[in-house]
């Protein structure tokens, strides 16, 4: 497997700065939080969150999705969930990549159920040739084309999730 550089840390970096500026120019008051789908956020989740000037509360989920790739069911299981309550908070997911959008159209609707009083989406990647589900996705760090990407949280097989740029892996 070949690692193709897409996208720098200085890109990825300077590209936070200015979706955390947007985020505190959008939330001017109010419990906003923060909650990071494990475990591909984590990097992002930490950028972002210091990206934004306001108080901030973060949490972590942990889902897995079923049948990905091949046909999807749609079905998304909890595998850990919020040690908060929602209830009356601004909440903002924070995710990885957008691929198919059947794990954040899950996720979307389980959150509206804990009353919260508004639930958006931040991904730091987009690749919107591959929605199968439609979502809307308020803070987008960059659109990308249809390719496999690793790096800064995002893995095959569990490898590459600590490297500081994003690259496509390429089969040589
Ligand atoms: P979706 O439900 O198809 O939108 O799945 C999104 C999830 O698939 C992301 O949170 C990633 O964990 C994973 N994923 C999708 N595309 C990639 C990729 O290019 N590299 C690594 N993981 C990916
Ligand atoms: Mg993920």
């Amino acid at each position: 497997m070949a690692l193709r550089p897409l996208l720098s840390e200085e890109q990825i970096q300077t590209r936070i700065l200015e979706m955390g500026a947007q985020i505190d120019a959008d939330y001017p008051d109010g419990n906003l939080f923060l909650i990071c789908i494990l475990k591909g956020a984590c990097y992002f989740l930490a950028d972002l969150s210091r990206a934004i000037q306001r108080d901030v509360f973060i949490d972590f989920m942990g889902i897995s999705s079923y049948g990905r790739g091949q046909t999807s069911s749609g079905e998304v299981k909890v595998t850990k969930d919020l040690d908060i309550s929602l209830e009356g908070a601004d909440v903002l997911i924070v995710e990885d990549i957008v691929d198919s959008g059947v794990t954040l159209s899950y996720l979307t609707s389980l959150l509206q159920q804990r009353r919260p009083k508004s639930v958006r989406i931040a991904a730091l990647l987009d690749k919107p040739e591959r929605r199968l589900r439609p979502v809307d996705v308020a803070y987008v760090g960059f659109m990308i084309p249809d390719e496999f990407v690793v790096g800064y949280g995002l893995d095959f097989a569990e490898k590459y999730r600590n490297l500081r740029e994003i690259c496509i892996l390429q089969p040589e």
